[in-house]
């Protein structure tokens, strides 16, 4: 079988063949990298393949499913949890089999929500470029003992829970929001309704998923609801936040830092080196230039361990596919092979 994997970094590349090479030796499994992402305009990349392997910010609308279709893909992987950039429906009017790599390594990206938090609070992005310019003054880098503070946790799934775990670790208290939450948080911390959550938390971490009813989940309402002086992290999906009333709530003061490993905008500019281009986006360039906003490139997935667990999930649902055996990470069951 032959694919084409959209969006692929050298990284993918790397760990896709190594995985092929020793866990997938004997598979009829055949390979094609293009860097570009998957839409209407590079449909075309596909041809000749019976799958594609997407990533977050590739397009699977209806129009580039219709055409991928006409082309002959008939199995779309994606190397990702989230499937918002996917349209199920059409998919499955078209009989394609859509799987997902359901987790991997959610303690990868509760720790990176960790490393944001930290960050921000004790000044360490300042306090590195000080040190640099032999400047070891501390005012400025003021921080809050963790310790004590109440961690407000939107969504309670596997991410969310690890982030529970190591927070527990430091000594917060923690709290949680989910419409469906799942028993081992009580283990943890209390379930709020969200009104509380925000009005409660020195820190609210968000790890629902990106769906109609949560778009915008922290507009301008939800951020006047939140403590003064709070702390905001969006590790999730972009679309969560209205970024432009988050921008607002950090002029007024009112939100008292913010850290982004993903954003409403951020296809077309993650992934990608433009320190020699002009971004044409001034809301993120807007963010960056505060002093008490971090913003990462959608890095929350990226250690070993997850990239080698990503691969190995990703070819067991094609070898699934092929096969025609029942898979647990399918989207949709493919009705036509
Ligand atoms: P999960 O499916 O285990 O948990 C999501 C939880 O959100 C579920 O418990 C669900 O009931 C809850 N939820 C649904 N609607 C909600 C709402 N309106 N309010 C509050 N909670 C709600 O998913 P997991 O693995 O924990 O991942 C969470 C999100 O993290 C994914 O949807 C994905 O967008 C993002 N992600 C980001 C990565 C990164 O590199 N930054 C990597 C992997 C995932």
């Amino acid at each position: 079988m032959h694919i084409t994997v959209f969006s692929a970094q050298p990284y993918d590349q790397r760990f896709f063949e190594q995985t092929c090479h020793t866990q997938f030796a004997d598979s009829d499994l055949h390979f094609t990298y293009q860097a570009s992402a998957l839409g209407m305009k590079t449909l075309a990349l596909a041809a000749g393949s019976q799958a594609v392997c997407v990533f977050v910010n590739d397009v699977l609308d209806a129009p580039v499913l219709e055409g991928l279709y006409e082309q002959g893909v008939r199995a779309i992987v994606l190397r990702c949890a989230g499937f918002n950039n996917v349209d199920l429906k059409v998919a499955e009017r078209l009989g394609m089999y859509v799987a997902r790599v359901p987790a991997y390594s959610p303690e990868a990206v509760a720790e990176h929500a960790v490393a944001l938090i930290q960050t921000l609070n004790r000044r360490i992005h300042r306090a590195y470029n000080r040190v640099r310019e032999g400047n070891f003054q501390l005012d400025g880098l003021l921080g809050m003992t963790l310790h004590g503070k109440t961690v407000g946790i939107v969504g309670t799934g596997k991410i969310g829970l690890a982030l529970a775990r190591i927070m527990k670790g430091f000594g917060c208290r923690v709290l949680g929001y989910d419409p469906c939450p799942q028993e081992d948080f009580n283990r943890l911390g209390e379930l709020v309704d969200l009104p509380t959550l925000l009005a409660d938390s020195d820190i609210v971490s968000l790890h629902c998923p990106l769906l109609p009813a949560t778009e915008h989940l922290i507009d301008a309402d939800a951020l006047a609801a939140m403590k003064p002086g709070a702390m905001l992290i969006n590790t999730s999906r972009g679309g969560l936040i209205d970024t432009p009333a988050v921008v607002s709530a950090l002029k007024m003061r009112h939100l008292g830092a913010l850290a982004i490993d993903v954003y409403e905008q951020e296809s077309g500019i993650f992934f990608k080196d433009h320190s020699d281009d002009i971004i044409d986006d001034d809301v993120l360039q807007r963010l960056v230039t505060f002093p008490n906003v971090l913003v990462t490139g959608h890095q929350g997935f990226f250690t070993r361990e997850a990239l080698s667990e990503i691969a190995e999930v990703t070819l067991g649902n094609l070898c699934a596919y092929q096969a025609g055996t029942d898979n647990p990470n399918a989207l949709v069951a493919a009705s036509h092979r």
